[in-house]
């Protein structure tokens, strides 16, 4: 009990400021959001201070437009530095009182915001992570997310990309990438990769950050497969079949299933059988997007799409047999193997992960094989027993993966 009550005291004391850096749309947030998470759950009390979100409750004019984010545009310039002055006296006083760790959630992408930053917080180690991710294909899907801000309500999609690709140039400028008087971790914010550090051994809690960045974590993974299709009922695989009434209703029973729980996101394929799952889901939430990726189409069956396996083995039982012979690296004629899948498969995770607040629930609907694969990227199974993971249409995978605990289930709905 003595030795818990000095733990507690040590920990008590210890304070950490992290800021975070980066252009934007690269992931600061979810970065933030995730490390918040999980020192929590470490019991060290962690809380953010976000410049965008006070911008939006301080200000009531519109600081939606580019413009506003010109350097050379004055009064747009002295309320950032406002709102930015008085996060950090709330982050300091929350450092002050019980707070451990204070983040930083803002651009702090110029040399002198920083130099602000490093003179205003004098009393505790200040750690600088930098988010980079120059993929262009996330960046588009990361700035689709930042414009279902209400603040973009009053602008068409268009004109919202437009203004937010321009908000972005005018940080190109200013930008300046940590350097080395400066503790730091650059992180690859889509990889979960560190690019570079530069740290003192003192910096407080620093193991647990840098494990916490490096590793995929997320609370609450559905995995679902799409209903059935009249493909399906023929056995036949690939191609792009409708649902079938029986599938419909099972939307519709996955839709009232997840009613009272809410789902910000859900991951699909391009194929209308998981759409069509989708939509019904969709509809019983009050704030859903779907977002469509490539990256969880079905496998590939190349020469044989939409023939059925009992065709297969009729009239290409080469096809056929060399599969059963090495089903996880067999590809396909002209088409994918499950060993192939991979890279693919694991971007589309990596880009869901990106896309979301992996702190919330992400649904996932994909197929057979590709459900497959996503599965065993967070699940151990040997290779050669990855394609026969058992995938049904009547119920989903449940998987929560945090710091150092796993959970599946297979649940009915
Ligand atoms: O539902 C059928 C299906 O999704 C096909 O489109 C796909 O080719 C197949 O399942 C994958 O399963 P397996 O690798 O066991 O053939």
């Amino acid at each position: 009990m003595e030795k818990r009550k000095g733990l507690i005291s040590l920990m008590k004391d210890t304070k950490l400021y992290i800021v975070m850096v980066g252009l934007p749309a690269r992931g600061k947030s979810t970065v933030a959001s995730r490390l918040k998470e999980n020192l929590k759950n470490d019991s060290i009390k962690t809380r953010i201070f976000n410049n965008g979100e006070l911008r939006r409750k301080m200000i009531p004019n519109d600081t939606s437009f580019a413009g506003f984010y010109d350097p050379e545009n004055k009064e747009g310039m002295t309320i950032r530095e406002k709102i930015a002055l008085i996060n950090l006296e709330r982050a300091r006083k929350y450092l002050q009182k019980d707070g451990n760790v204070a983040i930083i959630d803002a651009t702090n992408a110029s040399l002198k915001r920083r130099k602000k930053i490093q003179a205003q917080l004098i009393d505790h180690p200040i750690l600088f992570i930098e988010c980079i991710n120059n993929d262009e294909e996330i960046l588009d899907a990361s700035i689709l997310r930042k414009i279902e801000m209400p603040e973009f309500e009053h602008l068409s999609k268009e004109e919202a990309i437009q203004s937010f690709k321009e908000r972005i140039s005018y940080y190109l400028p200013i930008y300046t990438p940590l350097k080395k008087d400066t503790y730091f971790i650059k992180l690859d914010s889509l990889n979960n990769k560190i690019i570079q550090e530069e740290i003192k051994d003192d910096i407080p809690f620093y193991d647990q950050i840098r494990d916490f960045l490096v590793t995929d974590t997320l609370k609450n993974l559905y995995l679902i497969r799409h209903g059935e299709t009249y493909f399906n009922l023929e056995n036949r695989i690939g191609g792009d079949s409708d649902l079938t009434e029986n599938g419909l209703l099972q939307a519709k029973a996955l839709a009232k299933f997840f009613s009272n729980k809410n789902i910000p996101l859900i991951f699909t394929s391009q194929k209308k059988r998981t759409i069509q799952t989708a939509e019904p889901i969709k509809e019983l939430q009050k704030n859903c997007t779907i977002i469509l990726l490539a990256e969880f189409n079905e496998i590939d069956s190349g020469i044989t799409e939409c023939m059925s396996y009992e065709e297969i083995r009729r009239d290409m039982p080469q096809v056929y047999f060399e599969r059963k012979k090495d089903k996880y690296n067999y590809i396909y004629p002209e088409g994918e193997g499950y060993a192939s899948m991979k890279e693919r498969i694991d971007r589309g995770i990596k880009k869901a992960l990106y896309l979301s607040n992996t702190s919330k629930n992400i649904m996932i609907i994909g197929h057979r094989a590709a459900n497959r694969m996503i599965l065993s990227h967070f699940l151990f199974r040997r290779e050669e027993d990855v394609p026969y993971i058992y995938i049904p249409q009547d119920k989903f995978y449940y998987i929560s993966a945090v710091q150092n605990r796993k959970l599946f289930q297979l649940k009915r709905y």
